[in-house]
């Protein structure tokens, strides 16, 4: 026989066991079980206060849901599927503990209500944790960009080099991609700030309760104002997954540039031996397994924003059991960015920067070719006459196989009479980062500005 539901009243037959199979979030959703503890004993408080429960069965309720917590914490609790949900299964088992004080712990509340308060209390513990990764991996992007200020790279456009940067810089162009990340999850846990708890199924409930109360004891800056919207808004699950795709689209970035980098082709980089694998046919092999993953890992976040974002249209007001189906794509969202964020963190940490390749790397493919252009400008010669003898200068080594860099000054002359002895350095690529005069450019002093307003914003 099967269990009987604890909604089972008005019916006679039982579940069909597809109807209970298909139901069923337990499996899943039993991870909010502290959030849903937490929201219970503040409802249970706030049914004292408004004398619907008395001193002894709020008692009675705080000292049962502690114990089905410690139950679930040592894994003694056992989970039922035919119950449905993490809210239905400590319900049950708080009222076998207790009894009646149990049964009445639904008064004056509705799963809708306090689902919608779960998942943003979860959203705000796992938000948080998020948010302390996330600082950790841009404060140590700003490190290790500390600490190759004098490292030089090339930088690339349509991944051809282009001009020569600090890798300082490189590494600091993505940490401001993070920091924008960071900004988009504070958003995300704003959208979580009004309590939604006290509104009942759709229309507010019966009983006078005091939603403030509940505001405070939970911790939420407002209450929501439309009891309709409170139970079908799942906008703050979808803002999270928003940061969560966004970050990892910049983390895939980040990890496809760790993939080429630790190429034989340009070896900038190599990833410690804890952070690659290796090949079961291929003796030689060292892959970068973890970077591949993060960058393919983007795939499901985007996902996961969609997934929910289908969910979502169409659906009439105001509660739906498609609403159910949030949580999949939340947690798997939640667990990703939390890997993603630890195996970056992890390669970016045990790292080895080859100074010398990149340093060789920046004095290939003309990477100075604007700086003498420049030259030529500062000597008088209007920009695109410039541009033009510096191609036929380009056209002249590509065809000659002479060396761009170590041009002598009388060679170059040659292509324009503007031209004169003081050119060498316009070509030397490490002395080119210098010449960028721009505010966020790559010059010394501007990367060392970044790296204090970086961690001036971060708070460290
Ligand atoms: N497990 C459900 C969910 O996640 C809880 C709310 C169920 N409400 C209902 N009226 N069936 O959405």
């Amino acid at each position: 026989m099967k269990n009987k539901k604890l909604w089972g009243g008005r019916f006679e037959g039982a579940s069909a066991d597809i109807t209970e199979k298909i139901s069923a979030s337990i499996h899943y959703d039993s991870r909010l079980y502290r959030q849903d503890i937490r929201g219970s004993i503040a409802h249970a408080r706030m049914l004292k206060k408004t004398g619907i429960l008395t001193g002894d069965e709020l008692q009675a309720i705080e000292k049962g849901l502690e114990e089905v917590l410690a139950e679930i914490e040592n894994g003694s609790f056992e989970f039922s599927q035919s119950l449905e949900d993490i809210h239905m299964n400590i319900e049950s088992a708080l009222t076998q503990r207790i009894g009646d004080a149990g049964r009445k712990l639904h008064t004056a509340r509705s799963r809708n209500d306090q689902v919608a308060l779960d998942l943003r209390l979860y959203v705000r513990d796992e938000g948080r944790a998020v948010r302390e990764l996330l600082g950790a991996l841009i404060a140590l992007l700003a490190e290790t960009a500390e600490r190759h200020v004098e490292t030089v790279m090339p930088g690339f456009t349509h991944l051809q080099v282009a001009q020569p940067v600090r890798f300082s810089h490189h590494l600091l162009a993505h940490a401001w991609a993070l920091l924008r990340d960071r900004e988009r999850l504070d958003a995300a846990l704003a959208a979580t700030s009004a309590l939604p708890l006290g509104v009942g199924a759709c229309a507010g409930v019966n009983y006078e309760n005091d939603r403030e109360f509940l505001r405070e004891e939970l911790g939420f800056e407002s209450i929501t104002p439309n009891s309709m919207d409170t139970v079908s808004d799942r906008d703050f699950v979808l803002d999270f997954l928003y940061f969560s795709a966004v970050l990892g689209m910049h983390l895939s970035r980040m990890a496809e540039e760790i993939v080429l980098w630790t190429t034989g082709a340009f070896g900038f980089i190599k990833l410690a031996d804890g952070v690659t694998t290796g090949s079961s046919i291929m003796p030689q092999k060292r892959n970068p397994d973890v970077a591949e993953l993060i960058r393919g890992k983007a795939g499901r976040l985007y996902g996961n924003l969609i997934s929910l974002f289908v969910t979502m249209k169409g659906l009439p007001l105001t509660y739906n059991r498609d609403l159910q189906e949030d949580k999949e794509p939340l947690f798997d969202s939640i667990d990703t960015v939390k890997l993603c964020l630890e195996g970056m963190r992890e390669m970016l940490a045990t790292m080895e920067v080859e100074s010398d390749v990149m340093k060789n790397a920046a004095a290939t493919g003309y990477s100075t070719a604007t700086d003498l252009a420049d030259y030529l400008v500062k000597k008088g010669v209007p920009f695109r006459k410039s541009h033009e003898i510096v191609g036929n200068i380009v056209k002249h080594c590509e065809s000659t196989g002479a060396d761009f860099f170590s041009m002598a000054p009388e060679e170059l002359k040659k292509f324009s009479g503007a031209f004169d002895d003081d050119v060498r350095e316009s070509l030397d690529p490490a002395s080119s980062t210098e010449r960028k005069m721009s505010a966020g450019g790559t010059s010394r002093g501007e990367v060392f500005a970044q790296i204090k307003s970086l961690r001036e914003k971060l708070g460290t």
